[in-house]
């Protein structure tokens, strides 16, 4: 008999131990909790003193057993648990029981996207759930193309580098690619809202262009790009000899949800003959509601959009895609090497997905999407995001009908800006008090001031739930 013990094989010893490991850290996943809460609730110290008794890399190895048993112990009774639905910081999601099985394969296979001879099949599902995606943000397939991409930061920057890559080659007749930046870098700007997600100003650096390359349009009383003040940042900029190369729309802020319009952008970046992003991150996953999809303006109309599976749409992490109108819009990343992506391969039919993108070696997301598009369809999806904005509406309605509590604006989609009345102070010590208890709820600023954020993706959320969270802030602030 052969024997192994070192990875899937075709050796039957490797495919029963296989079977148990599975087995086995399934019901250390299963019993590593026995209730809702979301935390364990241990303070940073008490934490960082449990796990650094652990040792890590002694000469002898402990084996499979003792090693799940240690991390079940120490590691997984302390992870933070996406499912409990006392978790509601962030725009972090739990994942759908399907994409758990997509993540299975994903990992004993362990195919790689980047040339086709490392995931032949893996290559031809991502080409066809793009050209898929495309369809249904109403983008040419034909015409269009994209990749899956680690989150929405580096979604972004990609549109960031094909949108100044394009414009400094079309208005300056400049090669980036080759030349590096040319001279008059220092006037590129970038438009988008003050309330835009950070991973803009973070490109902008990365790029060689800087922070003060990104414009930060004011947003109006539902917190998006106010248009006027927007043509006239442009108009501006334009008379100061400044080069205008791009804005980007947010659909879908990170703390109020809210949509900035497509349209009014688009016609704006278009007279002046500037690049439209859409950093729909988050909204992007309302399209699949026919109830809510018109909320997200006419997305068709932009060069680039960035879409996260790891958000609304409940797949594991990492999971996001960026989508380009143009398909030589991805050309800033084409490289070849020897060793990988050979052009007479192109030539030849196959497919290397590294010319695509930033990565090189890179997971095979596409698989969650297939997955749990198939398991589901449409319709179990759309109910599912139905339920969190309708959670939020309620959530709101709940809050601004209680003399305690301040909600000023509106949730477009399913997060929750709101405090306390009676200052910074009681709403800080609210929020540190719930995460003692293994409630995680989020923090923000809005014009300066502490506000607590609820964000809800989870679908397991009843509006009960939000009555007796809402009660039990109420009465946390009354105590302390
Ligand atoms: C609007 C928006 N864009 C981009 C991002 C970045 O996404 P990721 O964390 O996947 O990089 C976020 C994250 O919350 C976001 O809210």
């Amino acid at each position: 008999m052969k024997l192994s013990l070192y990875t899937l094989s075709d050796c039957q010893l490797d495919r029963k131990e296989y079977e148990r490991i599975v087995d086995e850290t399934k019901r250390a996943i299963l019993s590593s909790f026995n209730d809702d809460s979301a935390y364990s609730g241990l303070d940073p110290l008490r934490l960082r003193k449990e796990i650094s008794s652990l040792s890590i890399l002694d000469d002898e190895g402990i084996g499979f057993d003792a090693a799940l048993k240690e991390i079940k112990e120490k590691v997984m009774s302390n992870l933070l648990r996406t499912w409990s639905r006392s978790y509601m910081p962030h725009l972090h999601s739990p994942a759908l029981l399907e994409s758990l099985a997509a993540e299975m394969i994903i990992s004993a296979f362990n195919d790689s996207m980047d040339s086709w001879d490392q995931g032949p099949a893996a290559t031809e599902i991502e080409v066809k759930v793009i050209k898929d995606l495309l369809t249904l943000y109403g983008f040419d397939s034909t015409k269009g193309d994209g990749a899956f991409t680690s989150g929405g930061s580096q979604s972004n920057m990609t549109a960031i580098i094909a949108a100044r890559d394009g414009y400094i080659k079309e208005r300056l007749g400049w090669d980036v690619k080759k030349k590096g930046l040319p001279s008059v870098f220092p006037r590129l700007r970038l438009y988008t809202s003050a309330i835009s997600h950070f991973s803009m100003d973070k490109s902008a650096h990365i790029l060689g262009l800087g922070y003060d390359a990104v414009r930060h349009i004011p947003v109006n009383e539902r917190c998006q790009v106010d248009i006027p003040s927007f043509e006239k940042m442009v108009r501006e900029d334009i008379d100061a000899g400044l080069l205008p190369f791009m804005a980007v729309a947010t659909l879908g802020s990170t703390d109020f949800g809210s949509i900035d319009s497509t349209d009014r952008m688009r016609e704006i970046t278009r007279e002046y003959g500037m690049r439209l992003h859409l950093d729909a991150a988050y909204g992007s996953a309302l399209i699949l509601s026919e109830r809510e999809r018109e909320r997200l303006g006419n997305v068709s109309l932009a060069d680039s959009i960035t879409i996260d599976f790891h958000k609304m749409f409940l797949l594991p992490i990492s999971c996001s895609a960026i989508l380009f109108q143009k398909k030589e819009d991805t050309e800033p990343f084409e490289l070849h090497a020897d060793y990988l992506n050979r052009e007479e391969d192109e030539e030849d039919g196959f497919i290397n997905l590294v010319d695509k993108g930033m990565q090189t070696t890179r997971r095979f997301d596409a698989l969650k999407v297939l997955f749990s598009f198939k398991a589901r369809g449409r319709k179990s999806y759309a109910s599912m995001i139905e339920k969190d904005l309708d959670n939020a509406r309620y959530a709101y309605q709940m809050l601004k009908n209680d003399d305690s509590f301040i909600a000023p604006v509106y949730p477009e989609l399913s997060s929750l800006v709101f405090c306390l009345k009676g200052g910074d102070e009681i709403n800080v010590r609210v929020r540190r008090h719930l995460l003692s208890e293994g409630i995680v709820i989020g923090q923000t600023k809005m014009d300066g001031a502490v506000m607590l954020k609820l964000t809800l993706l989870n679908p397991n959320l009843e509006k009960s739930d939000l009555d007796s969270l809402i009660a039990h802030i109420k009465e946390i602030a009354g105590r302390i």
